[in-house]
């Protein structure tokens, strides 16, 4: 019997498995063979309609989600919140049952409200892929990261990744630490008192305040983007303090005395979390992560798709 996910849609890694993490990147290691041939696009999705629903602004996961749905050969439409009828007061359940009436099969989803996904998957009638969901889940870029580690170092399990930055506001970090230990890893979260969430401990991870501490005891260090358009309250005194504190520079980087793996989500404020070097630097797989997003979304639409009825 052919292997299926063990869930009809994509809402976060919390409602996911071991298996169905497995299966999605074997999924993918197939779909990178294939976008790295000269004829990168296959029939697979050939007669399945996808909308990208974006109610907040993406480049990254917007484009990647279009290339793999464009490379898996189904139809596309595109749809921002900031043209749409939703600024006339439009509800996101007549919305998006206004575009389901055009005949469409699957929802990528980005919005600001923490649960949007599940709401609409559990009140309209197609399968929803979480795109980010405020400060709730990014579920593909957690399997992105994943994979590039595993692609990276060999295997997941087993390896010390830290997640640097604004964990409290970041739906990657919360992503991230249930992808990466269901897959056997250990994680750090490193930050400002004031942008750790309290009692994270709970969920088994290490808490460091220290980044040079972090990054002693890490193998991958993700760095991620201090999310001001989420913050309604000052956490740290300036940017500048907090790239004194929590800035990766080259300077600390050579100062380990070994060879960590950098990560990044993207968008990367440079000169901020990162300098511009390490961003750029030859033990940074940003740009790996960003090139395996669009094999780990083939995947999943895939694997989505064969789910269908
Ligand atoms: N990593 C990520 O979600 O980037 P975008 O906001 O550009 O999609």
């Amino acid at each position: 019997m052919e292997e299926s996910l063990s869930v009809n849609h994509l809402l976060g890694i919390k409602e996911i498995t071991y298996e169905d993490i497995q299966l999605i990147f074997r999924t993918a290691d197939n779909f990178k063979t294939v976008i790295n041939r000269p004829i990168k696009r296959v029939p697979t999705l050939r007669d399945i309609t996808i909308a990208n629903i974006f109610f907040e602004n993406s480049t990254r996961t917007r484009v990647s989600f279009e290339l793999a749905e464009k490379r898996l050969s189904a139809d596309v439409v595109n749809f921002a919140s900031s043209s749409s009828s939703v600024t006339k007061g439009e509800t996101l359940i007549d919305t998006v049952n206004n575009i389901l009436a055009m005949k469409v099969d699957m929802v990528v989803m980005r919005h600001p409200a923490p649960g949007a996904a599940i709401f609409l998957a559990k009140n309209t009638d197609t399968q929803v892929i979480n795109a980010g969901d405020g400060t709730h889940e990014h579920p593909t870029q957690a399997l992105l990261d994943a994979f590039s580690i595993r692609e990276k170092l060999g295997e997941v399990k087993g390896k010390k990744i830290a997640i640097v930055g604004d964990i409290m506001h970041s739906r990657v970090a919360i992503s991230n630490i249930f992808c990466l230990q269901k897959l056997g890893a250990e994680v750090m979260v490193c930050g400002p008192a004031t942008l750790i969430p309290k009692h994270i401990e709970h969920l088994g991870v290490k808490v460091e305040y220290n980044l040079k501490k972090a990054l002693e005891w890490c193998d991958v260090a993700n760095m991620l983007r201090i999310q001001l358009e989420r913050q309604d309250i000052k956490y740290f005194p300036t940017l500048r303090e907090y790239t004194m504190q929590y800035g990766l520079n080259r300077k600390i980087l050579e100062s380990l005395g070994k060879e960590i793996t950098i990560m990044h989500p993207g968008p990367i404020n440079r000169g901020v979390e990162i300098t511009s070097d390490v961003a750029d630097h030859s033990q940074s797989i940003i740009l790996d992560q960003v090139e395996n997003g669009v094999a780990i979304r083939m995947a999943v639409l895939y694997l989505l798709a064969m789910k269908r009825a």
